[in-house]
């Protein structure tokens, strides 16, 4: 092969790498954002990334598009190692046509997926686009729907990741929703179905769009983002930490790694955490970051239903997911957005069966007409769905309050929970002390000479019978009763155990989750 041949490769690829030129470039890195080559470069281990694709160009002839060169179809795709594994990723660029999706856009972001699909290796996205290629038309929408097709067949073979580093509109936002987790970049990123021109035309509400389809919006309100980041480099960093938690396909566990944490550390002050007043709030994450691998988690919807913490762990090494009521907010109630996220994380980690601990502190679901107009028992049925469904290695902890339905919905032995502990202080009853005498002894405390003092008296009564965790181990609904000073070794052990555990779901095409 001649030189000249070689020569018009390196021009070619020259054209390709250097996307919509340095203006469009410079106005990208003005605004705060890297460009789609710079993302992945930071997303994979140094030199590992091969590059598909980068020949691929439109066939438009609409609107002009005859004449407009958009080196790489406003896409970067291929492959290449997150700490040593394979993973597969697209970039759109922004600098191109506003990476805008047309047809040949979508075949090289479908090649992604299917290749992962078959090999079994995690896909990362980074959307930063315009939306549909408007010049397209209707093959564009075609291209959206086989992205999100993909999405659907791979969702629970591999694990999906979705960054957004810039605008993602109208359908657009579909493919990430279909993901498995969503970042979102602090001031840079919108998500939105219809932008504020549209709302305001159409319902007269004035919204910007920040407000709309900003990072913290669909963080702690919409509860469509997993993560928020503050730039797209914290952002990455994240996405590769994530990662390290999870299995590359449902066929495999998660990397099990070498930690310096002894799993046999105890730590006397677990039993300073817990307030000796029930009624006295504290933050669960005080105990788990005291009883995981180096304190390390982390947290799934921070910003989101935050009455549940929701994250990743590792216990002894191994990866575990942690859902724990956190009674700092709402007094840990479980309600219609706190059953969603855990019911989603809970089928999640089961998917790549990744164990779950579960830690409970529940005074029960949450009371409101809000609630039961909402939907809280349809919402709720997600979790006992999720639970009740999932068969890897499921260990609960109950540290303080159990009650109820939120007992039962809170990886109990009645949904399947393999092995179940609970802290002495803890009370697991079928409601609190006070309900309970309200109700069963309300004659007697009417008709007492002094009610008040009766009332009293009766619900001390009921708490030192029922208000224990031993009512429940009498009945084998509770493993055991351990010092707390000694979580850690017995949590690891009991994942330990349950290592090699195996449950088969009765043959069905697939269940009816209460959606
Ligand atoms: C074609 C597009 C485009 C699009 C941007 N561009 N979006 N070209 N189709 N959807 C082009 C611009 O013409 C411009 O080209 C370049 O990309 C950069 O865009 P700017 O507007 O200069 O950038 P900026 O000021 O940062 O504004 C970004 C933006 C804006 C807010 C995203 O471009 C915008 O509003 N775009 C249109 C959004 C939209 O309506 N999309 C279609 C939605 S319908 P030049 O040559 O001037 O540099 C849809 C349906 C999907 O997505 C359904 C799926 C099921």
């Amino acid at each position: 092969m001649g030189d000249a041949k070689l020569q018009d490769l390196i021009l070619r690829r020259e054209k390709i790498r250097a996307g919509g030129g340095e203006a469009r470039i410079e106005k990208q890195h003005a605004q705060g954002k890297l460009t789609a080559r710079e993302r992945l470069e930071l997303l994979f281990d140094p030199g590992t990334m091969v590059e598909l694709g980068a020949f691929v160009k439109h066939h438009c002839t609409y609107f002009g598009m005859e004449k407009k060169e958009a080196p790489g179809e406003g896409v970067v795709t291929g492959y290449g190692q997150v700490d040593g594994r394979l993973v597969y990723a697209f970039a759109q660029d922004f600098t191109v046509i506003g990476g805008s999706l047309g047809e040949m856009q979508a075949l090289k972001i479908s090649t992604v997926l299917s290749n992962a699909l078959k090999v079994g290796a995690p896909v990362v996205g980074i959307n930063d686009s315009g939306g549909a290629r408007i010049q397209e038309g209707v093959a564009s929408l075609k291209g959206y729907g086989d992205i999100f097709y993909l999405n659907t067949l791979a969702s629970g073979v591999i694990p999906q990741i979705s960054a957004i580093m810039g605008p993602c509109a109208g359908g657009a936002v579909y493919s990430p929703a279909l993901t498995d987790f969503v970042f979102m970049v602090d001031r840079t990123s919108k998500m939105f179905i219809t932008g504020p021109e549209v709302i305001k035309s159409v319902t007269g509400e004035e919204v910007s769009a920040e407000a709309l389809g900003g990072a913290m919006t669909h963080n702690n309100t919409s509860g469509v983002a997993t993560f928020i980041a503050d730039d797209d480099r914290a952002c990455i960093a994240d996405i590769r930490r994530l990662l390290s938690f999870l299995p590359s396909n449902n066929l495999e566990t998660a990397p099990a790694r070498e930690e310096n944490d002894s799993p046999d550390r105890s730590d006397p002050e677990l039993n300073a955490i817990i307030p000796d007043n029930p009624s006295k709030p504290y933050d669960i994450r005080e105990i788990i970051g005291r009883i995981v691998d180096n304190g390390d988690y982390l947290e799934y919807m921070p910003y989101y239903a935050m009455n549940i913490t929701t994250g990743f762990a590792r216990m002894g090494g191994r990866s575990v997911g942690v859902v724990a009521n956190q009674p700092k907010v709402l007094a840990g109630c479980l309600d219609i957005n706190a059953s969603d996220k855990a019911a989603r994380f809970v089928r999640l980690c089961d998917a790549f069966n990744i164990p779950l601990l579960t830690l409970v502190d529940v005074p029960g679901f949450l009371p409101g007409t809000n609630q039961e107009y909402g939907g809280i028992i349809r919402h709720g049925a997600k979790l006992l769905f999720a639970y009740s469904e999932a068969t890897v290695p499921l260990v609960t902890l109950i540290v303080r309050k159990a009650y109820g339905g939120a007992y039962i919905a809170m990886s109990s032995k009645h949904l399947g929970g393999d092995l179940v502990l609970a802290w002495p202080q803890s009370e697991i009853a079928v409601m609190g002390p006070s309900g309970a005498a309200n109700v069963i002894f309300r004659k007697e405390i009417k008709s007492a000479e002094d009610p008040k003092k009766a009332r009293a008296e009766k619900i001390a009564e009921y708490t030192a019978e029922f208000a224990t965790p031993y009512k429940a181990a009498e009945l084998g609904y509770v493993d055991d009763v351990i010092d707390p000073v000694s979580t850690r070794p017995r949590l690891i052990d009991a994942f330990n155990m349950l290592e090699t555990k195996r449950e088969k779901l009765p043959a069905k095409k697939h269940g009816n989750i209460p959606l």
